[in-house]
């Protein structure tokens, strides 16, 4: 049932850290009210195997160990310091543990970048990195594992032993999750408090429990990345589940997390899609947090769309069937053969549809049955197990039915869950029954929330397959060459010919466009684009061409051509009598369809995203848009089209014939290849309009604007 991968390609740096065979503890105290106290004495009760070597200046025993005035003074291997001295003296001491060939140091030690003195904090760095050393944190609480009898920190005492390691960037959650996995039957081997992430961060950390076999689930508690795109990568190579809880996603919120941990919170909506693209699952809230560990470190993903429930009661029978839809799994009838098995397992008033209802009559001898038959039943991709507590049943009788039922149908890799909804003798049934491996939750949506996740698990996976994305028929040289022409007149905004001329290179389908200088010109370009055709003028120094009556469009000849030639020009000159104008563009009419929006913005913490919506009032005034990091593959492309609430008009409504989904992907991936291309050239730009023809009829970019980056 486990979910556990046994690699190989740990870095022995980061293992000396994070599993040392030896630890020194400086400013290890005898006073039971210092920190450096606690770390020792948790090391103890924790059972640590591994040497342990308190440093302290005047003390020549510490709780029972010969202590050092000096890291340098031990005579032994130090794989790992933990450092609980003030930080005035962390940097000498951290020089002192890289002389002394220390691999890792855990710095508890609060008072550097997060209260504004990132200069030291980057000399602690600095330091280490001289001496190939690493550091978690500083301001963190230290480090837990169950598997290495290890408790590095000052919490009280190792989480609640299992399969899932918790990695937080806050210390004091991490203290409180510690106490809260006991009481909520969630199992950790490790935690790890992160706090400042001077050096070592998620991303190392991810990637070396990758390979850890004692993890089988990573949780994050995230406020704020420094490498977006590096965490990213570290999250797509890991062959585990992921559940991340971000804070910080209302703008006072990320003022907080801010000033909590001295790093950005980047906006909330390119966290989630970046999150979304990277695989990881997640949660909403603390307990959305937990409850998704339970799952993913206890369960497979559920390779399927059907989940069967069983329950002893209507009622949350129809708020699991309410939370299967919310789950992206809505519950289907079961095949005719399999509600006639199920019968013979009910009274004649119980129903065998989905959910298959037991009835309050239903004991342990029913659940058995049932439980057995449809976990083992190839229809069957998940199984959620729901129990009223009654009067006529022992909770504990039916979790070990449940439970026996699950291992004499002899199958694996499929994934169940079990609600119990009652008092005491409940809790004690559900306590026992998730000890067996099972995940168990006291209300029937979080149990049917648990196999959505288990479905999203399995989606993950089959994305991870959908590889990356290498457009055709691109120039980037070309695209380079137009914005190292424009950078050479002094300007940081290309023109709109430009801006095509760039985009085309990037094999996006733009409207014909062409710059003419002359009333000549401008028929000549007209009669080769094609009527009809728009004129606009081209000007630095008239940027809403509109409001100045530069526009001209539905021009069907060369007498039109003309005479808005001279309209523009006149026009143009009335509104800005000293405007340069580079002249007049050609361009071919589109005719009108679907109209939608495709934008970028340069993240501070993701880079290059890319933004996509429908067009007026959509992203007006809806706001209705999604973002995806760059660059992105074409299953990406489609799933930004099914991400929007206004999708179903791309499909198709109201007898609509679906749009051309497949080159608007096509589009979508191209320009999101060309913001990362030129991410040290384009600080913004968007493509408004796009429009989008009928299935099979392309689209095409109408307008584009490109913003360079401040060199
Ligand atoms: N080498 C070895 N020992 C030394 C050295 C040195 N160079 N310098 C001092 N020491 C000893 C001290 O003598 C003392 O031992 P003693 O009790 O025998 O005298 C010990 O180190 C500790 O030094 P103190 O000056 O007593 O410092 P104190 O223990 O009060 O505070 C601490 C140190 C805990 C690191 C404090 O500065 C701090 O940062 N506290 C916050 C830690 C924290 O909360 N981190 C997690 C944040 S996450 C969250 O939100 C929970």
């Amino acid at each position: 049932m486990e979910n556990t991968n046994l690699g190989g390609n740990v870095d022995p740096i980061l293992t000396g850290l994070l599993k040392p065979k030896s630890i020194a503890i400086i400013g290890a105290s005898s006073n039971p009210d210092k920190i450096g106290y606690t770390v020792v004495k948790n090391l103890n009760e924790s059972g640590y195997e591994g040497g342990i070597y308190p440093v302290n200046p005047k003390d020549p025993e510490i709780l029972g160990h010969k202590a050092y005035p000096s890291v340098k003074d031990i005579p032994y291997v130090v794989d790992a310091a933990v450092i609980t001295v003030p930080a005035k003296v962390v940097l000498p001491v951290i020089k002192e543990c890289g002389e002394k060939g220390v691999k890792g140091a855990i710095i508890i030690t609060s008072g550097f970048a997060e209260v504004g003195d990132h200069a030291t904090e980057d000399a602690l760095v600095a330091t280490a990195k001289q001496y190939g050393m690493r550091i978690l944190g500083p301001n963190i609480i230290g480090t837990l594992s169950n598997s290495d009898k290890m408790n590095a920190s000052f919490a009280g005492f190792l989480p609640y032993d299992g399969k899932a390691t918790m990695v937080s960037q806050s210390g004091a959650l991490l203290i409180a999750l510690d106490a809260a996995s006991y009481s909520r039957g969630v199992g950790f081997d490790k935690m790890i408090s992160i706090g400042n992430m001077s050096d070592v961060n998620f991303a190392d950390l991810i990637t070396y429990l990758t390979d850890d076999p004692h993890t089988s689930c990573i949780s994050l508690y995230v406020e704020g990345l420094k490498n977006g795109p590096r965490f990213m990568e570290a999250a797509r190579k890991c062959t585990k589940p992921i559940v991340a809880l971000k804070s910080g996603v209302s703008a006072h919120g990320a003022a907080a997390a801010a000033s909590h941990t001295g790093s950005l919170a980047g906006s909330s909506k390119i966290y989630e899609a970046a999150f979304k693209q990277a695989g990881i699952s997640q949660a909403t809230d603390l307990n959305d947090l937990f409850d998704r560990t339970l799952a993913f470190s206890l369960q497979p993903p559920m390779r399927g769309d059907n989940l069967l429930v069983i329950t002893n009661g209507g009622g949350v029978g129809v708020l699991a069937t309410d939370a299967a839809e919310r789950a992206g799994i809505p519950l289907r009838f079961a095949p005719e053969d399999v509600q006639q098995e199920l019968k013979k397992h009910m009274p004649e008033f119980g129903s065998a549809k989905n959910p298959v209802d037991i009835t309050g009559q239903g004991g342990h001898e029913w659940y058995y049955a049932s439980t057995k038959f449809a976990y083992a039943h190839p229809w069957v991709d998940g199984l959620t197990v729901l129990y009223c507590e009654t009067a006529v049943t022992e909770p504990m009788d039916i979790a070990q039915a449940i439970h026996k039922a699950i291992v004499d149908s002899g199958v694996t890799g499929k994934p169940v869950s079990v609600s119990f909804v009652g008092g005491e003798r409940s809790d004690k049934a559900m306590r026992w029954i998730v000890e067996q491996g099972i995940p168990c939750y006291n209300a029937p949506d979080l149990a049917v929330k648990a196999l959505g996740a288990l479905r999203e698990e399995a989606r993950i996976e089959e994305n991870r397959q959908s590889g990356t994305y290498n457009p055709e028929n691109v120039d980037g040289q070309k695209a380079r060459e137009i914005i190292a022409a424009a950078r050479a007149k002094g300007r940081t905004a290309l023109t709109e010919v430009e801006a095509k001329q760039v985009f085309a290179a990037y094999d996006l389908p733009v409207t014909a466009t062409e710059l003419a200088t002359s009333e000549d010109e401008a028929v000549r370009m007209a009669n080769s684009i094609g009527y009809p055709i728009v004129m606009k003028i081209v000007s630095p120094d008239i940027l809403h061409k509109s409001d100045a009556g530069a526009v001209k469009v539905n021009i069907k000849d060369e007498q039109g051509v003309r005479e808005a030639y001279k309209v523009i020009m006149d026009n143009s000159l009335a509104y800005k009598a000293d405007a340069f104008i580079d002249g007049i563009a050609i361009q071919e009419m589109a005719p009108w369809a679907t109209e939608v929006i495709v934008g970028s913005v340069n993240d501070s913490t993701f880079g290059p995203t890319v933004m996509f919506g429908l067009g007026g009032i959509f992203v007006e005034v809806l706001k209705d848009v999604t973002f995806s990091v760059a660059p992105i593959n074409l299953a990406e492309a489609e799933a930004m089209q099914d991400d929007i609430k206004s999708a179903p008009i791309l499909r198709g409504v109201r007898g609509e014939s679906p749009r051309d989904r497949k080159a608007l992907a096509k589009v979508l991936a191209n320009y999101a290849y060309m913001i990362y291309d030129l991410k040290d050239e384009v600080a913004e730009s968007d493509a408004n309009p796009v429009i989008v023809y009928e299935e099979g009829k392309g689209v095409k970019v109408v307008d584009a604007r490109i913003i360079l980056t401040k060199k």
